[in-house]
């Protein structure tokens, strides 16, 4: 992992602290740039203190909401309004709290079929880049709904569905295809819980892909390695 890129800081608080900060600049920028965004959003449990602080009033007032456009890394099959969903997570964390029209929102559709949705929403991402993607790591080493030795891992087109080893079970993802083509990569990883794996990553990081490569040590974006905020607890195994 490029040093470069390892944002690493004492506490989870200071570590979403910091992301909220790279990320409100980075959106900024992009917004200036070209006048949009487009953000997929991770799912989980790591990125809800996230949301939140970022749907507080000093960063909902930094971040040019009316110029971004939301889509997700991945998605559990299951109705939007189950807890369980991602779109339901951000939902009620981040967007119902920021000036965001409907048309700007761009869920995973977890209630069709997981091949039609993946299908479906290949053609709403467009053949644009993202500009940025947010992702998690599993205790396994999955990110978005990328799991060890998947056949996800392989595909070429930008979106796939997949099987996860915890329910549920049935995932639409973006593919590495895509998340390799997007513009920024940031990675949101504390606790020690995810330490051992975080390392094995890392390591795996510096070495050519092969068959045992873990998904989230196959996120090389072609744009430039990527962002990993971490906590001291995941640094010290
Ligand atoms: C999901 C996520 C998944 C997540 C990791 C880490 O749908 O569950 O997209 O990839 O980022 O499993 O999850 P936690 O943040 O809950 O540890």
């Amino acid at each position: 992992m490029n040093s470069d890129h390892l944002h690493a800081f004492a506490t989870p608080a200071a570590t979403i602290e910091g992301m909220a900060e790279h990320l409100a600049a980075l959106i900024a920028g992009n917004v200036q740039a070209t006048g949009t965004c487009s953000l997929a959003l991770a799912g989980g449990s790591t990125p809800r203190a996230l949301y939140e602080r970022l749907a507080q009033a000093d960063y909902v007032e930094r971040i040019p909401w009316p110029n971004v456009q939301v889509y997700w890394g991945d998605e559990r099959c299951v109705a939007p309004e189950d807890p369980k969903s991602n779109y339901s997570m951000a939902r009620s964390t981040l967007l119902d709290h920021v000036p965001i029209e409907p048309d700007q929102v761009h869920p995973m559709r977890g209630d069709l079929d997981p091949a039609e949705s993946a299908e479906r929403y290949a053609q709403e991402l467009g053949s644009d880049p993202l500009d940025i993607v947010l992702l998690g790591l599993g205790s396994d080493g999955h990110t978005a709904s990328l799991f060890p030795k998947g056949p996800e891992l392989h595909v070429d087109t930008p979106t796939t569905h997949s099987q996860s080893p915890i329910p549920p079970t049935d995932r639409i993802t973006l593919s590495l295809a895509c998340i390799n083509r997007s513009h920024q990569v940031i990675f949101l990883v504390t606790g020690a819980a995810k330490a051992q794996r975080f390392q094995e990553v890392r390591a795996q990081l510096r070495l050519p892909i092969t068959s045992n490569t873990l998904p989230a040590a196959r996120v090389r974006p072609s744009s430039g390695p990527a962002h990993w905020f971490v906590d001291h607890a995941v640094l010290d195994s």
